[in-house]
């Protein structure tokens, strides 16, 4: 997918300014410059998302490619102790930066911890570390994703002709800072249904660690409570969307269910009517912005153009270069293909050929 696109302007298309790094790059380099050596650690390799190696590994490596830095890049397997074996590593390999996305905020903070007294700089990938004190923070807008979802089922819903509505929440992970906010964001959008009465929550459930297997049963156990009467589903990821559409499918049911990541399953279960949207959060543009600042971190300069996100743990400002998600229905797929973000022979494979040629998708 992403290789080598949109790689050459890393640091123009993130928007964002690095005060003085051109001056800084002809001469009279700061004393606190090094050559910026980053080390990433991507959480899993598909258990929670199919995201961290489909998507943000190529993207950050096109990134890192584009800003001529080097890199190590290595995904923990969703193991909190190989996650604090490769960070030790990468920190004797002698990485001026670590980027990590963390499996919980224990975990991840005693890591940003380490590499903090190293001396080396730190940022939070996607992910914030509670606690962590990472010198950057780069994601989405994590509550707006939220309301994207919310929106997203209350739009379906209504189309299908739905105005009362019994729903099902199936939540990521409680130890992940984003599933907090994700549920802000649709719980918000979401309350005035419930409060009305049009709208009954008749489950709400995390997932630990966004485990999509375990999400089947959590699932399957909630729909059974509701004595299989469930009317939408808010699902906070495609992984989890699909966990529930394999129950409802089972018990020959299709209702609205959301998602988030515009994964190939994802797409698919849309164009298949089987889901109602997903979240699409461009990879490259958060790779892009966050090899810029791990260059700034290298030679000591001051990135412009950031805001900053409280650590709800410490209460401490932690900066934040902040992105946009967009919503992704049936009308509006084609535009992940022409983008080149999914190739038409990975999402119209032969089972969804006809469904992609409804949607206006056609072979390049
Ligand atoms: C990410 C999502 C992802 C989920 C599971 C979240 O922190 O923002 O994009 O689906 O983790 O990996």
């Amino acid at each position: 997918m992403h290789k080598g696109i949109r790689a050459v302007a890393v640091l123009a298309a993130t928007g964002l300014a690095i005060t003085g790094l051109a001056a800084c790059s002809k001469s009279n380099t700061p004393a606190a410059s090094k050559t910026p050596f980053v080390g990433v650690i991507l959480p899993d390799s598909g258990q929670t998302s199919v995201r961290w190696e489909t998507n943000d590994h190529p993207a950050l490596e096109a990134a890192f490619k584009a800003a001529n830095v080097k890199y190590d890049i290595q995904n923990a397997n969703n193991d909190k102790t190989r996650f604090q074996t490769i960070a030790d590593q990468m920190i004797s390999e002698g990485v001026t930066v670590l980027m990590i996305v963390d499996l919980d905020s224990g975990s991840g903070s005693a890591v940003l911890k380490k590499a903090h007294d190293a001396g080396i700089g730190t940022i939070d990938y996607d992910r914030l570390t509670l606690g962590g004190g990472a010198d950057y923070y780069v994601s989405f807008d994590n509550v707006a994703v939220g309301k994207l979802q919310g929106d997203g089922l209350i739009s379906c819903l209504t189309a299908a002709g739905k105005t009362k509505a019994n729903i099902i929440e199936l939540n990521g992970s409680p130890t992940d800072n984003n599933a907090t906010l994700f549920k802000q964001g649709y719980d918000q959008e979401l309350k005035a249904k419930y409060d009305s009465g049009d709208y009954t929550k008749v489950g709400d459930q995390s997932v630990p660690g966004w485990d999509n297997t375990q999400a089947q049963t959590i699932f399957q156990g909630m729909f059974t409570t509701a004595g299989g009467k469930v009317d939408g589903v808010l699902a906070a990821n495609d992984g989890l969307g699909n966990a529930a559409i394999n129950v409802l499918s089972q018990n020959g049911l299709t209702v609205p269910v959301t998602g988030q990541d515009a994964t190939v399953q994802g797409l698919q279960n849309i164009l298949a009517g089987k889901q109602c949207m997903t979240v699409f959060k461009d990879q490259q543009l958060e790779a892009n912005g966050a090899a810029a600042l791990a260059v700034a971190l290298a030679n000591g300069q001051t990135p412009s153009g950031l805001g900053t996100i409280t650590d709800t743990q410490t209460n401490q400002p932690v900066k934040f270069k902040q992105l946009a998600p967009q919503a992704i229905t049936k009308d509006n797929v084609k535009q992940l293909v022409t983008s080149n973000y999914v190739k038409y022979s990975d999402l119209c494979t032969a089972a969804f050929v006809a469904a992609c040629t409804a949607a206006g998708i056609t072979a390049p």
